[in-house]
């Protein structure tokens, strides 16, 4: 069943991991997968294309008003309208306390993970209004409902976008525009991996990550990519302003 027959999707940190996984399986109808690392976009709108799926690569950096707005009017250039938002780049920031964490740090993970969704949003909003609706969805996390003593930026960015996210839901649904997060776990991807290889000891975090969930394994990327598709699709027609988790149980603990 295609179930998302016409829509054109824009998808913000899609070279790699969760956002990679999306791309690929909303590629059906038409999508436009955002990095800001261009060869990676590339690569990505490359492998969907071979599959006979229709990509385009619009690279640009979240964070940044003026490349957002770019990656928008891209994406507009191919498909002339956008129907769904999967507002999803985002950059981990481990430190072991607050004082160790540098100002930088601090304001690049809220620029990425928070302020990306405001900038994005405020650019296709006035769109998918005209449009008379749309679909935004938010890559959340399960830390944005459980602190994690090493990690106060990302913490405190995933808190954020969350109620963000629950703000734009209720002032936009009256605009036929369904705003919702989906809430990954630990998910098997290149943030996780790069996490675990300069780990001080990385079989013992590698375990630990296995071990983290219930369930007793991390998750897949596509397992994230079907929560997504059933929240952009209108299946999920009276779902708004939700924080739908795919944690193996971990936050039910
Ligand atoms: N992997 C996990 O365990 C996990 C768990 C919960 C939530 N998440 C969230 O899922 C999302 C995707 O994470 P992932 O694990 O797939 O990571 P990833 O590093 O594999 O992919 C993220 C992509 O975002 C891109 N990116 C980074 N900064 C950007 C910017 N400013 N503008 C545009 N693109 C940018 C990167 O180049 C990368 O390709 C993130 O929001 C992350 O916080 C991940």
């Amino acid at each position: 069943m295609r179930r998302l027959d016409g829509k054109a999707t824009l998808v913000t940190g899609a070279g790699s991991g969760i956002g990679q996984a999306v791309a690929e399986l909303f590629a059906e109808e038409g999508v436009a997968i955002n990095d800001i690392d261009r060869a990676s976009a590339e690569r990505v709108v490359a492998g969907i294309r071979e599959r006979g799926g229709s990509a385009i690569s619009a690279s640009g950096d979240v964070s940044r008003w003026t490349e957002v707005r770019q990656v928008v009017e891209a994406t507009l250039a191919e498909y002339g309208r956008i129907d769904i938002l999967v507002s999803n780049a985002g950059i981990p920031s481990i430190v072991e306390s607050i004082e160790l964490l540098p100002e930088q740090e601090w304001d690049r993970v809220i620029d990425v993970n928070l302020k990306g969704t405001f900038l994005l949003s405020k650019a296709i909003v006035p769109l998918m209004k005209r449009q008379g609706g749309g679909v935004i969805l938010v890559t959340g996390s399960e830390m944005g409902f459980l602190a994690d003593p090493n990690a106060p930026a990302y913490n405190a960015s995933k808190g954020g976008l969350h109620m963000l996210m629950k703000s734009l839901a209720v002032n936009l649904i009256g605009h036929n525009i369904r705003v919702n997060a989906f809430c990954p776990g630990v998910t098997d991807t290149p943030l996780l991996r790069r996490e675990v290889e300069t780990a001080p000891d990385p079989a013992r975090r590698q375990a630990e990550n296995q071990a983290w969930a219930p369930i007793g394994r991390i998750g897949q990327p596509r397992e994230m990519a079907n929560v997504a598709l059933f929240l952009a699709s209108d299946e999920a027609s009276f779902v708004v302003g939700a924080t739908y988790l795919a944690d193996g149980g971990y936050t039910a603990t």
